[in-house]
């Protein structure tokens, strides 16, 4: 880091996004275990010695401008320390607890009660900070696409928590009435969701060219994929901006991959236990955006599971396909079995849309699957497409839920 965040006026801490409570200490003290037991509001709460030794809050352990605990592990575990005493202030708001080599540090009521070792409180926190839950689709007529305006998600904290909540369950979002002109790095400047780079440059333009170095710059029918399959961090989100529109054709084909995935379970599960485990080659060996050769690979299984078991990612691009396959001819013959129901179900639960001038279809790039209708190449038809991270979008639900909350 180069020292950025001193010039950086914090607004908040990790702990904002928990409630606002009136807490007050009862008593403290140290246990024969060596931990300490406080009674906060009636509710008896134990802390180990370590812990709070290790996440000491004193200004020599805990920098208020990086706002981490920086004591060195080295340092903490050479002196081989534990508490010594603790007690508790008369107004209640904290204890202070001594170490054997007499370091010492405080802890407020609300710091310790937000860290509470219960379920209670580890639910409480996960639930506040980790925001990412999606839910399958319904029947595919039943299926329907929230829409907010440009201004709406760039400009206020209600539309981007619209936007936001909305891309992670249903895995797609159209954002209406965008200015028409390239707004990638606009919409970042604005927002704080930077396009992420890769080799086919910061945000590229889908158009019908006549020597295109990727299939998607045509005017054919593409099918249900995913887009850059090939790499192993693959983007999470990516933005179409539909800037002109073909009068014929062209049509956006989308498919919630969990629920075809989910059926293939139900319906065929010896190929869904094929496409969960057999790993397929990816690969993209070409020059985009800039004169730089690429050989971009990577293997995976078609349909990632999480580590409860359930299908989150579909690692499926048949025109990046390599046709190195690692397997042998029954595994083959098995896979394109599998692989035709898996498509066949991809197909029966699309939705078929048209975008219009100003659209920006946004959408779950791993999850919910996408392809076109073939159009009329006499009509020019141009979008504008950059990819975004999940990481950069749940930071900016939380900010947005902490802004709301605190005003
Ligand atoms: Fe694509
Ligand atoms: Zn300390």
């Amino acid at each position: 880091m180069n020292g950025i965040s001193s010039k950086v006026k914090v607004e908040f801490y990790e702990d904002s996004l928990l409630p606002k409570r009136q807490l007050k200490l009862q008593s403290a003290e140290l246990t024969n275990q060596g931990r300490v037991l406080v009674v906060i509001n009636d509710e008896k709460l134990q802390f180990p010695g370590e812990y709070l030794l290790r996440f000491c809050e004193c200004a020599k352990c805990f920098s208020s401008a990086c706002l981490s605990h920086i004591r060195s592990l080295s340092d903490l575990y050479k002196a081989d320390l534990s508490l010594k005493s603790v007690t508790m202030s008369e107004d209640g708001k904290y204890i202070e607890y001594v170490a054997t080599n007499d370091h010492s540090g405080r802890f407020t009521a609300e710091w310790l009660y937000n860290r509470r070792m219960t379920q209670q409180g580890w639910e409480e926190r996960n639930a506040a900070v980790f925001l990412h839950k999606p839910c399958s689709w319904p029947v595919a007529d039943k299926m329907h696409v929230e829409k907010a305006t440009y201004s709406e998600v760039t400009e206020t904290e209600m539309g981007m928590q619209k936007f936001i909540n909305n891309l992670i369950k249903d895995g797609l979002f159209i954002i209406t009435g965008t200015p028409d002109r390239r707004v990638a790095d606009e919409f970042g400047e604005k927002t704080g969701l930077a396009p992420i780079m890769n080799h086919y440059g910061p945000n590229w333009i889908v158009e019908n060219v006549p020597v295109p170095t990727n299939h998607a710059y045509s005017s054919y029918a593409l099918d249900l994929h995913i887009d850059q399959a090939f790499l192993m961090h693959c983007p999470n989100i990516q933005l179409l901006h539909c800037m002109t529109q073909s009068e014929v054709g062209g049509e956006s084909i989308m498919s919630d991959g969990i629920r075809a995935a989910n059926l293939l379970k139900e319906r065929h599960p010896e190929y869904f236990h094929i496409l969960t485990t057999l790993e397929i080659n990816q690969k993209d060996v070409i020059s985009h955006y800039n004169q730089q050769q690429y050989y971009v690979a990577n293997r995976s299984p078609t349909i990632v599971l999480n580590k409860d078991g359930d299908p989150v990612k579909f690692m499926f691009n048949s025109v990046a396909q390599s046709s190195f396959f690692s397997g042998s001819p029954e595994q083959y013959e098995e896979y394109e079995r599998a692989t035709k129901a898996f498509v066949g179900l991809l197909n029966e639960c699309s939705i078929t849309f048209r975008n219009e001038p100003g659209d920006i279809m946004v959408f779950d790039n791993e999850r919910v699957l996408h392809g076109r209708a073939s159009y009329d190449k006499r009509y020019e038809r141009k979008l504008e497409g950059w990819y975004l991270s999940w990481d950069m979008m749940h930071s900016r639900l939380r900010v947005s839920n902490i802004k709301t909350a605190q005003n």
